[in-house]
This record gives structure tokens, C-alpha cells and sequence, in this order.
């Protein structure tokens, strides 16, 4: 269907896209330290499993309701719905992503600031401007305000371009550089003294820590954010996606990029872990356990990258760009959830939407910033903890429970004629009605019960 709204030209430009909202600072960072202090290889495998056994579904769920709606997630479940009461609870829904989209856009903006900070000190570090480089790495007001904005102010100007020359264009560009460097920097990463000690503990499979309950959940956690699910964003996305293509098709392959690169992740950042160990970097913390989360990235790496003279500069540039591109190619699909709404039921233009909404977005990132220990921690965990496997689990209803099966059917039809012969048509309706429901909803009331 061509449409005035917006559409990807290509099945390319969608996965690039789409693997690009995936992709983002959740895998690079975030799932190689869990897969360490985890259990190694027996927590990928659990990854996996939970992955393809519960996030893809979901994924289908969102992208499929998009795709037949052509529209955003409030007008989309409404348009579902046979009651009156589903209309408002998927209206709200839908507005209640947008809202979580948006928060999780607000702490994701001043991360990657902080990346590009990082990126932009190793530069100046490089033509000897050292005091700039210094202050740029240093946790200050300023500093953190200074790269929220030049990141939002990226993120929004890819936005106003719109679907084609925006979203997928700048995903085009972004995500096959975002490759090169990974596999590059993992080569050379390789290559180092004590590489194969980290890649021991990444390889090696613990299967008592990786079957542990809280594991799983954690597993399950870090596979909604990672595929982006439950803001609404795979389901704008699927919306701008023509009638010929194949959903669970291009579902597949969005998913298969997005742990490929997790697990090619993996391969970069426990040997350099080990690596900076090598180099006398302390990369436990006093319990013995790995460090992770921002010592990791801000600290440990940085003094691994120190303690390798000037390849340890250049390698520390490529890593830092490398961050800022993954968050980049995250963020817009963030910022397109909120803006997709506005544009789509309040009529007004895309890119003065896009400036005004990254500006209120920009402004509650400030807000954290002025009292970053109290919100900080809080708005990720009410937005990835609580509400993205929440909304997950009403999409998984909407087209489980709510939707007629046979329009299901027919839409699902669309981009591939045979598929109920296959065995796609045979499991997920039944999945993504009873499956994954139940055990979201299980995990969700374990995180709320602590
Ligand atoms: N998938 C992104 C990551 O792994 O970093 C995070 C994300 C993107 C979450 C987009 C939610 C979203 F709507």
C-alpha cells in the first residue's frame, strides 16, 4: 500500500532499521558483562532460547499489528479492538508507550552523550588537546547537559527527515559502519595478551549459574530491551512496512541481528576485560565479581585503552563512536514513537513535531541530570523493568485474545500466500495467545515482589 505517511522502500532498508532500533548500547554492553558474571556460554544459550522463544514472538506481535493498522500504536490497537472497553484500554496502552518511549529516550540520550564525550576526548587526546580531553571525561553538570543535547540534537534532526530519508537512510549508513568497527575491533582485540583468558570465561558454560530462576528473568528483561519491545517502537516501525513482505520473515532476521551482534559484542568486551587485567586494571569488584555496568565502560575500559599508548587511543575512538552509533540508530526509533503519534492524529508537520517533542525530551533529561541519584536508577527501572514487559504482555493479548484470528490470518497472508502450511501459522498463534503471556506476566510479578 503507498501512503502518504511514510514507508521503507526496501526489506534492506527495514531490517537495517529495525536491527538498528535493536541494536543499541542494551547489546553492546549491557549482554556481554551479564553473559560474564553469569554463567558464560550457558547464559547465551538461555539468551537464546528466551530470545527466540519469547522476544520474537512478541516482536511478530507488534510488527504485525503495526503492518495491518499502517499507523501508530493508539490508532493501531483501537482499530483492533471490538468493544469499547478493549478501544480504551489499547488507546491508553498505545499512550502509555509513547510516554515510556519517550522517559526511556530522556536516560538513553544522556548515556550516549557520555559516549560521545568519550569519543570526542580520545579525538582531542589525539592533537594533544589534553585539558579539553580531561574535562570531557570528567562527571560534571555541564559535560553531561552539553552531550544529552548534541545527541538529541542528532537524534532529532535524523527524524524530521522522515521515514525514507531519515529512519532508513541514516540506518543504511549507520548499521553496516557499526559492523566494520565491532569486527574490527574485535580482531584487534584478539590479538592482545590475556584476550583468550576473557574469551574462556565468555565460552566456557556454567550451567548451575544460568539455570538459577532470577537468571532467566534477567535473561527475559534484557531480551525485551534489546529488541526494543513494548514502547510501541517495532510496531511504528512495522507500520511504515509494505504489504509484499514476509513478517515472520523479516521478524526472523531482525532478531538473528540483533543477538548476533550481542554475541559478537561479547567477543570484544570480556578479552579486553582480561586484557586490561593483564595490563595490572583491577576488573573485580571487592566480592569478586566482574565489573560491569558504567565502571565497566567508563572506568575499566578507559584505563585499558590508557595503558596501551596510542593504539589504546585510536582503538578507544573506534570503541566510543562505535556506542554512539548503536544508541544513535536506537534513538531515533524512540524519538519516532512520540512524533509518529502527533503527526498522525494532531496533524501537525513532522519536523516541527520532532523539535518540539526532542525539546520537552531534552528538558526531563536535564531534570534527571539536576538530581541524577534519585531519578537516574529510578526511570530505568519503572520504564525497562516494569512497563516494557507490561505493554509487551497487552500486545501479546491484543493479538492473541482481541484480534479476530482470521483477520490475523489474512494480514499474515499478505507477504507470504502458503503460510498455513508452515510452521509458523501452526505454533505462534497459540504462543503469543497462552505462552507468552503467562510467563510475562509471571516474570513481572516476581521483579514487582522483588
Ligand atoms: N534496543 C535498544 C538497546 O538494546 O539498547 C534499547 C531500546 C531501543 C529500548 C528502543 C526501547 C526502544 F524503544
Amino acid at each position: 500500500m503507498a501512503s502518504a505517511r511514510g514507508e521503507f522502500s526496501s526489506r534492506f532498508g527495514f531490517v537495517m532499521a529495525a536491527a538498528g532500533s535493536a541494536v543499541g548500547l542494551g547489546n553492546i554492553w549491557g549482554f556481554p558483562t551479564q553473559a560474564a558474571s553469569n554463567g558464560g556460554a550457558a547464559f547465551l544459550l538461555v539468551y537464546l532460547v528466551v530470545a527466540f522463544t519469547l522476544a520474537y514472538p512478541a516482536l511478530m506481535a507488534e510488527l504485525i499489528i503495526g503492518r495491518h493498522a499502517h499507523a501508530n500504536a493508539v490508532t493501531a490497537l483501537r482499530q483492533i479492538s471490538n468493544t469499547g472497553a478493549q478501544r480504551l484500554i489499547g488507546g491508553s496502552a498505545g499512550i502509555i508507550g509513547f510516554i515510556v518511549a519517550s522517559l526511556i529516550l530522556s536516560f538513553y540520550a544522556i548515556v550516549a552523550g557520555w559516549m560521545m564525550a568519550f569519543c570526542l576526548s580520545s579525538l582531542l587526546t589525539l592533537f594533544g588537546g589534553e585539558s579539553a580531553a580531561a574535562w570531557l571525561t570528567s562527571f560534571g553538570f555541564t559535560r553531561n547537559v552539553l552531550g544529552m543535547l548534541l545527541f538529541m540534537g542528532l537524534t532529532v534532526a535524523i527524524i524530521a527527515r522522515g521515514v525514507r530519508d531519515g529512519i532508513e537512510r541514516w540506518s543504511e549508513r549507520l548499521m553496516p559502519v557499526l559492523l566494520v568497527t565491532l569486527v574490527v575491533l574485535v580482531i584487534y582485540v584478539m590479538t592482545l595478551e590475556g584476550a583468550m583468558e576473557g574469551l574462556k570465561v565468555y565460552l566456557l558454560p556454567d550451567f548451575k549459574r544460568a539455570l538459577a530462576p532470577d537468571l532467566i528473568l534477567n535473561a527475559l528483561g534484557s531480551a525485551f530491551f534489546s529488541l526494543s519491545l513494548g514502547v510501541g517502537t517495532m510496531l511504528i516501525y512495522g507500520s511504515y512496512l509494505d504489504d509484499r513482505q514476509n513478517l515472520p520473515l523479516v521478524g526472523g532476521m531482525v532478531t538473528a541481528v540483533d543477538i548476533g551482534i550481542a554475541v559478537l559484542a561479547g567477543f570484544l568486551v570480556l578479552p579486553a576485560m582480561y586484557v586490561a587485567l593483564h595490563n595490572g586494571v583491577e576488573i573485580f569488584t571487592p566480592d569478586g565479581k566482574l565489573i560491569s555496568e558504567d565502571t565497566l565502560i567508563f572506568t575499566v575500559l578507559p584505563e585499558l585503552f590508557n595503558s596501551m599508548g596510542l593504539a589504546g587511543i585510536l582503538v578507544s575512538v573506534f570503541f566510543f563512536f562505535l556506542m554512539s552509533i548503536a544508541a544513535l540508530t536506537s534513538s531515533i526509533s524512540m524519538l519516532e514513537v512520540p512524533v509518529a503519534y502527533v503527526v498522525e492524529t494532531r496533524g501537525v508537520a513532522r519536523r516541527k513535531t520532532a523539535y518540539l517533542i526532542g525539546g520537552c525530551i531534552a528538558l526531563v533529561s536535564t531534570a534527571i541530570l539536576l538530581n541524577f541519584d534519585s531519578l537516574f536508577g529510578l526511570v530505568i527501572t519503572i520504564t525497562t523493568r516494569y512497563s516494557q514487559p507490561l505493554i509487551g504482555f497487552l500486545f501479546c493479548i491484543y493479538v492473541g485474545w482481541v484480534w479476530h484470528r482470521d483477520q490475523l490470518l489474512q494480514e499474515l497472508r499478505k507477504g507470504n500466500p502458503d503460510i498455513e502450511q508452515g510452521l509458523f501459522w501452526k505454533i505462534w498463534p497459540w504462543w503469543v495467545r497462552l505462552v507468552c503471556p503467562t510467563i510475562i506476566l509471571a516474570i513481572f510479578l516476581q521483579s514487582l515482589l522483588g
